[in-house]
This record gives structure tokens, sequence and C-alpha cells, in this order.
């Protein structure tokens, strides 16, 4: 058998998790930092939670005799990104990563691009305004400093504390997001801008179109740089460049 980590958190991880196991072959494990509260089922082993950096996730992976670490999290999760290129190096593991392509303006979009949630707070300006902000709930404490708008705030799991906003919603859901329900909650809220990450793919892309649709301004947190890997853009294709590392030897049940 060989085993094979993937760095998930990340609709594409489980996917390609899901793929990757059915060839009877690999051994497949999938590892989730730990954020949400009750993350959906994944269909293969998991383990959960940080590995202490870079050389903790090197450690794991000689323990473990992995022969190919796979990074699959999501564009913004800059961090773990750099440590799974460092602990591969350190490993003498090979190392595919995972690299969603993200979002380009088109006709018609009102972007106002900015590289952190910080300065997208400062973006808003002073006057107040009725803001949807679809970051996720990690990095939402940006915007106490901005606490003269309204703010929509969207997320899977709850913001605790709540915030020091005089005038905020909280509203829990899980995407996907379609375009026609996106359009109908920011008519509802009256919302003038929209704070989000430049996540790529369609789960989230909705908001993006039904701004346009509406010509709100997006406030788009560029992304971090993240290692330049061996890298595919999709699930398929990198599941070809595991075929290639590891030629298949049958299907699972086969
Ligand atoms: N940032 C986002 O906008 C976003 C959005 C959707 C999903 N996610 C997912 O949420 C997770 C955390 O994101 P983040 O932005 O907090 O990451 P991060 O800042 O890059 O990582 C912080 C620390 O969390 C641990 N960690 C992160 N991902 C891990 C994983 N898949 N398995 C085990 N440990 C992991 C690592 O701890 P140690 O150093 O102790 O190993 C890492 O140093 C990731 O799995 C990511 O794919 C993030």
């Amino acid at each position: 058998m060989t085993n094979i980590l993937i760095l998930g958190g990340t609709t594409e991880a489980r996917q390609l998790a899901g793929k990757l196991a059915a060839r009877a072959d690999l051994a497949v494990t999938l590892s989730l930092a730990g954020r949400t509260e009750s993350p959906i089922a994944q269909g293969v082993p998991v383990r959960v939670g940080g590995f202490g950096g870079a050389q903790g996730l090197a450690a794991y992976l000689k323990e473990t005799g992995t022969a190919l670490l796979i990074d699959a999290t999501h564009p913004y999760a800059a961090r773990i990104s750099a440590n799974a290129a460092e602990a591969a190096r350190q490993a003498g593991v090979p190392i595919l990563a995972l690299r969603r392509p993200g979002w380009q303006p088109v006709a018609g979009d009102r972007w106002t691009l900015v590289d952190s949630v910080a300065e997208a707070a400062s973006a808003l300006g002073t006057a107040p305004r009725r803001v949807f902000l679809a970051i996720g709930r990690q990095e939402a404490g940006a915007f106490e400093a901005a606490s003269q708008h309204h703010y929509l705030i969207r997320s899977v799991d709850p913001v605790e504390p709540k915030l020091t906003l005089p005038d905020a919603i909280y509203l829990l859901a899980r995407g996907p997001f379609p375009e026609t329900e996106e359009r109908a909650l920011l008519e509802k809220h009256g919302i003038d801008a929209i704070v989000s990450k430049n996540s790529g793919g369609e789960a989230t892309y909705g908001k993006i179109a039904a701004a346009r649709a509406l010509g709100i301004e997006v406030i788009m947190v560029r992304r971090p740089s993240v290692p330049d890997v061996s890298s595919a853009e999709t699930v398929d294709q990198l599941a070809a460049k595991v075929d290639h590392l590891f030629e298949p030897v049958a299907e699972r049940g086969v």
C-alpha cells in the first residue's frame, strides 16, 4: 500500500480523497485543522488538528511512511501551505498541490483590490454602509475597527464571542450559494458593499455574479503567496499526476 496524506478543509480535498481512495493500492488519509465544529463526512480516514509546524508535519510524514503529500488546502490557508512545502523537503517526500484558480474580474464587476482583511475594513470608507462580510469567521474581528457600518456576517460556524459591533446580523450557512439566492439576500438586506476573498471555484461565485448584476462594489482581498510546488488546478488533473507517480494496479473491488 502507498500512504498518501491530503491536507484538506476544502470541497476539492474531499473529492480528491474519494477519487484516490477508489484505488486499491492507495491508503489515503485526510487531514483537517479542526476549525469546523461539525465537518461534513469525508469518506476516508481523517486525522484532525495541527501538526506543530513544518517540523511536526515532517515527523508525521516519516512516522506514517507517507509516500506523497498533497496540499489541497484553501488558497488563503497560507501557513499550512508553507509548512507543507518545507515539511516535504525535510522528510524527502514528494509534494503536489491542488491550486484552484482565482476569479478574474469581467465587464460590469466593481472590484476594489486590497491586500488584507484589515485593509478591506478601511477601504469601506468613513460613511456608514451596509456590508456583507463573506470572509469566514476567523478574521471578522478586523471590522471592529470600522464599527460605523451595518454588517451581515455569514459563516459556517458561529462567530464567538460576538463582535463589538453595534449593528450586525449573523447568518450561519454552508455553501454552495447559487446566484439567485445570493441576489435575494443582497436585496433583502440592502447591501451596498461585499467583502470577499478570491476563493475561486463555483460554490461561492454566486455573490460575485449577483454583485455584478446589482452594481454592488466588491472589496476583494488578494490571495496570499504560496510556495511554488508542482500543482494542478482541478481534482481530475491532480489525480492524473498521482496516477503518473504511482501507476494504478486495480480499482478497489475489481
Ligand atoms: N483561510 C480560509 O479562508 C479558509 C477557508 C475555507 C477553508 N479553510 C480551511 O481551514 C483550515 C484552516 O485554515 P487557516 O487559514 O486557519 O490555515 P493556516 O493559517 O494556513 O494554518 C494555521 C495552522 O493550522 C493548522 N492547519 C491548517 N490546515 C490544516 C490541515 N488541513 N490539517 C492539519 N492542520 C492544519 C496548522 O497548524 P500546525 O502548524 O500546528 O500544523 C497551521 O499552521 C485549512 O484546512 C483550510 O483548508 C480555510
